[in-house]
């Protein structure tokens, strides 16, 4: 029988050899500031990146967990970046906003946040359903699995955004909360939150909006005078969003804020024991401890930019995005899903196969996501795209699709797996 050995990890080597095998290693990785990169890059220049590296490696041994007593910086980096982002998204003065690891635990502590304050203030409902749409992210069906909450999901309508009147109809008497998306991640279509604002309040129903991408985006955009449609906590029956420092807040990944529209609610998100001796253990969190890098980097980054930093990236990247799905729309037999209002979207084709136009161009250097629900594909835009680059895409995806007339490029097989991974 085989024996498990150490092998070669028996013993260390210097760093230059480590550096070495790193370095051959990611020689097939696609840089995440390549511009041939159309999946989540959010780069937005070798300034701001540098930033966001020199702050996140400071404070790279510190634990955030310890910012009360150790380092009471990184307290000071959570208090102002969750300021800056509760007035982006309109938050009451006496809103709570929490820094967390990433998207998907801010979505779990909305989520459980929701589901003990209907535990204390709805008290009948037994078995607790969520309703999410076909396109919010996966993580929710995550968090209700592990929260013992039930999913409704409901199809959108034709427009691909969320269907009120179907969700209206889904609501039962254990309805505790709705999601809409801010834009979710498939189609990049922000749902109707108005409208759905507008039945949660009938209904007493907690709504999330899920910000995650959107949260550094909309604001900009709305802000230029482009139309978006209200989605923040100016609409009343918004209870809590997520929004992402380290999507287009241009922060090192492991960033993310959830905001409770109201303080009081934070009774229901925050954890105390005192059950061992080393003292009593409050957590508003799922991490336990965690790297302090991440939120420095979104300080410093913040910082640096300032509003009108983050505006003038924004604004540069929405108008790559209008031009590039302009060229699309005027292409032969290719659509863009809707009118995205952000810097992501999605196009398909009634005739063409659209999973060989994805491997065609990716042979060719290009990433980007592949969707399955209709075969299509997703571009997200970050500043590295400019014109000469959103030409040589255009210019190459009209080859790719007239080898996909031709027959002289067919799709390469499993695609069906969200992104490209
Ligand atoms: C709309 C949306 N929400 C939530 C998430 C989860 O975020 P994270 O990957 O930071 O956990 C993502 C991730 O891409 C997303 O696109």
């Amino acid at each position: 029988m085989a024996e498990r050995t150490f092998g070669d990890k028996l013993t260390g080597r210097s760093w230059a050899d480590v550096e070495n095998d790193i370095e051959a290693g990611r020689g097939g990785d696609i840089h995440w500031t390549s511009p041939l990169n159309f999946a989540a890059s959010y780069f937005a220049g070798d300034d701001v990146a540098a930033v966001a590296r020199e702050a996140f490696v400071k404070h790279i041994g510190d634990n955030v967990t310890h910012r009360y007593g150790l380092h009471p910086s990184v307290q000071r980096y959570e208090a102002d970046v969750l300021d800056f982002v509760m007035t982006l998204l309109n938050a009451p003065v006496d809103a709570r906003g929490t820094v967390s690891t990433g998207g998907s635990e801010s979505l779990f502590l909305a989520m459980r946040t929701a589901r003990e304050e209907a535990r204390k203030n709805r008290p009948d409902v037994r078995d607790p359903e969520i309703l999410l749409t076909h396109a919010t992210y996966p993580v929710f069906n995550k968090a209700a699995y592990a929260l013992g909450l039930t999913v409704v999901q409901v199809p959108h309508s034709l427009d691909y955004r969320a269907d009120v009147d179907a969700l209206e109809a889904c609501i039962t008497e254990n309805t505790i909360m709705m999601v809409g998306g801010a834009p979710p991640f498939p189609y990049g279509l922000v749902d109707p939150i108005p409208q759905m604002a507008a039945v949660a309040a009938r209904y007493g129903i907690w709504l999330h909006v899920d910000a995650c991408i959107g949260g550094f985006v909309l604001p900009f955009a709305e802000a230029m005078g482009r139309p978006v449609p209200m989605f923040d906590f100016r609409l009343p029956a918004v209870r809590s969003m997520s929004i992402d420092y380290h999507k287009y807040g241009y922060a090192v990944r492991g960033c993310s804020a959830v905001i409770l529209r109201d303080a009081s609610l934070g009774e229901f998100q925050s954890f105390s024991s005192s059950v061992w001796p080393a003292g009593r253990y409050d957590s508003d969190t799922v991490a336990g401890s965690r790297n302090a890098g991440p939120v420095a980097s979104a300080w410093a980054v913040m910082r640096y930019l300032g509003y009108d930093g983050y505006l003038e990236r924004m604004a540069m990247t929405l108008e790559a995005t209008d031009q590039i799905v302009a060229a699309i729309n005027g292409l032969d037999g290719l659509a863009v899903h809707g009118e995205p209002e952000g810097v992501h979207f999605s196009f398909g084709s009634d005739e063409l196969d659209m999973m060989a136009v994805g491997d065609g161009l990716m042979a060719k250097g290009w990433m980007l996501n592949l969707q399955t629900e209709p075969e299509s594909l997703l571009l997200m835009l970050s500043t590295q795209h400019d014109d000469a680059l959103i030409a040589r895409f255009v210019t190459e995806l009209i080859e790719v699709c007239e080898g996909v007339r031709a027959g002289t490029i067919s799709r390469q097989g499993n695609d069906d797996a969200y992104g490209i991974y």
